[in-house]
């Protein structure tokens, strides 16, 4: 029988949201529900991979799977720091957790109360690092960060710009070696079981495998399983 694939690799998963507190009861958070993300990780181990998960705030349970460990995190912050530590070393890095970009830039130690005089709180964002792009940048200053970096990109799409070109500009600014584009919505992927995705390979990626389609992007449509082992074969 074929030897798996991705025997003795090491492959490192982010999955889920980041939850920004705001109070000690407040957050923002997002939709994200992990699903593309553990489906990641599943068809990792399952190719002969050894997978870290690091997991956000997801409707999902992390398999209990030999080959799996899962550790979890909820702001940017913490996922920051667990990227870090993880993947010095890995092989892969499918960085398919749904990041806050902001979070509030202070945090209330007490509870935010109405006010007396009907005055509204004011919130005020500041940014997140963004991690993959810091990863992608690790990687080129000390070589030690993953042998390919996968970003992911949802998009809605805007009267200005194409999915698709928003997701190509994306690769080239993040430095990714893959981005996997889906398309996000009210009713389409978020929590959903089935997917459309679009993987695109940077201009380096495509030369070393002396890729025919070079510049067109893999597009396919399935359950999140069947586009997790799509991510994997690019
Ligand atoms: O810029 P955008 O959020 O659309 O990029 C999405 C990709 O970048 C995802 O792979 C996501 O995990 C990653 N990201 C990140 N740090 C952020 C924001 C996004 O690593 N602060």
């Amino acid at each position: 029988e074929a030897q798996p694939p991705l025997l003795g690799r090491r492959v490192v998963v982010t999955a889920g949201g980041t939850r920004e507190p705001l109070d000690p009861v407040r957050y923002l958070g997002n939709r994200s529900s992990g699903k593309q993300g553990l489906a990641l990780a599943e068809a990792a181990a399952a190719a002969g991979a050894q997978v870290h998960l690091i997991a956000g705030i997801m409707d999902v349970t992390a398999p209990d799977l030999p080959n799996i460990t899962a550790e979890h995190i909820e702001t940017a912050a913490q996922l920051r720091a667990a990227v870090e530590r993880a993947t010095d070393g890995a092989d892969l890095l499918l960085m398919a957790a749904a990041v806050a970009d902001f979070r509030p830039a202070d945090y209330a130690a007490q509870k935010i109360k109405k006010t007396e005089d009907g005055t509204n709180p004011v919130i005020t964002l500041e940014r997140n690092p963004d991690i993959l792009a810091e990863t992608v940048q690790r990687r080129a200053q000390q070589g030690t960060g993953p042998t390919v970096i996968v970003g992911f990109a949802a998009e809605t799409g805007s009267a200005d710009a194409e999915p698709l070109e928003l997701a190509r500009a994306k690769l080239l600014r993040k430095g990714c070696d893959l981005l996997v584009l889906n398309q996000v919505g009210e009713n389409l992927v978020f929590g959903r079981d089935e997917t459309e995705i679009h993987i695109l390979s940077s201009p380096e990626l495509s030369d070393q495998a002396q890729d025919a389609n070079r510049g067109e992007p893999v597009s396919m449509r399935g359950t999140k399983r069947q586009a997790a082992e799509a991510i994997l074969a690019a």
